[in-house]
């Protein structure tokens, strides 16, 4: 059985073989007759309404639950919670605050479990980024993503899924917002190096697209008025995209937050490319799915007969 809580839980070639089923116009459907719990600790627009989409179009039901609904770690434990799903869905999707409770899902081991955002990682968001990219610039192998902004979950993600397919990754951003060192060590391990720069007009020269996240993620609102006025100078706007050259594509994983981190007339200008990468998250999802309940999965994957 497969969990997918971080993209360097796949091997490259996995990582590749989802990308190919990302685009198969005619999915296995190896949800048919069997359900997905999508369990939400965090607001979602897309997350939610691309994995409900893509679990109907490898024939299954998504169930939608809030985590207040189920109160992990309240009205019973993670663990018990992940027992309960299991019995009646194949798959468990789960929006988190804390890592450590996906991990502890995945730890259960009954059905495959999806990180659909904790506050480390966002995998699912990188599968996306990588199947918008190799749309728009074919092998990715010597191209260059640029992020600029906040060291965070999304950032994570990007950068190994990116580096996992021979992307040079750049990164951009205030001191006290970059990878802390547990993520550093966790990018190094599987292998990826990215260059830090101070200045963003030098972090986005001649790279092939640069790319943005909110400033203060969700859980973070308290911080709001500080992460504004440190994040300063890190905007994405005209100037740094031309500072980037006529070549470079611009990314958001969304929600932006306009005025902030990129201004309109860059998300709504010619090199943005943040509604391919919304409309792929569906894609990308049913790639992963296809992937992990088809190829990787075990013969008996949960969901099964009365016990
Ligand atoms: N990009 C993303 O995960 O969006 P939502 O928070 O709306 O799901
Ligand atoms: N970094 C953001 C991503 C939202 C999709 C957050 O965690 O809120």
């Amino acid at each position: 059985m497969r969990h997918l809580l971080e993209i360097d839980d796949l091997s490259v070639d996995e990582l590749k073989r989802i990308l190919e089923l990302a685009v198969d116009p005619a999915p296995p459907q190896v949800l048919a007759g069997q359900g997905m719990a999508l369990l939400f600790e965090k607001p979602s627009a897309r997350t939610r309404n691309s994995m409900e989409m893509a679990v109907v179009q490898l024939g299954g039901h998504p169930m939608y639950i809030q985590g207040d609904e189920v109160g992990m770690d309240v009205r019973e434990s993670v663990e018990d919670v992940t027992r309960t799903l299991a019995c009646f869905h194949a798959c468990i999707g789960a929006r988190v605050f804390g890592h450590s409770t996906v991990e502890r899902m995945a730890a259960v081991d009954q059905v495959p479990v999806v990180n659909m955002l904790s506050d480390a990682a966002h995998p699912l968001q990188a599968l996306a980024d990588v199947v918008t990219l190799q749309a728009e610039f074919g092998d990715l192998a010597g191209r260059t993503i640029t992020y600029v902004g906040d060291g965070n979950n999304v950032f994570r993600s990007l950068a190994i899924a990116a580096c996992m397919l021979g992307m040079d990754v750049r990164f951009a951003g205030p001191a006290g917002y970059r990878l802390v060192d547990a993520d550093r060590g966790r990018v190094a391990a599987a292998g990826v190096e990215y260059e830090e720069f101070d200045r963003p007009d030098e972090a986005v020269r001649g790279a092939d697209a640069v790319y943005s996240d909110v400033w203060t993620s969700m859980g973070q609102e308290a911080e709001s008025a500080r992460r504004l006025a440190d994040f300063e100078g890190f905007r994405i706007d005209g100037t740094l995209m031309a500072a980037a050259g006529a070549q470079a594509v611009f990314l958001h994983c969304l929600p932006a937050h306009r005025g902030e981190e990129v201004t309109d007339e860059v998300v709504d200008g010619p090199s943005s490319r943040v509604w391919q990468q919304a409309r792929n998250r569906m894609h990308a999802a049913r790639g992963l799915l296809a992937w992990m309940l088809g190829e990787a999965a075990e013969p008996a994957a949960g969901g099964g007969g009365a016990t």
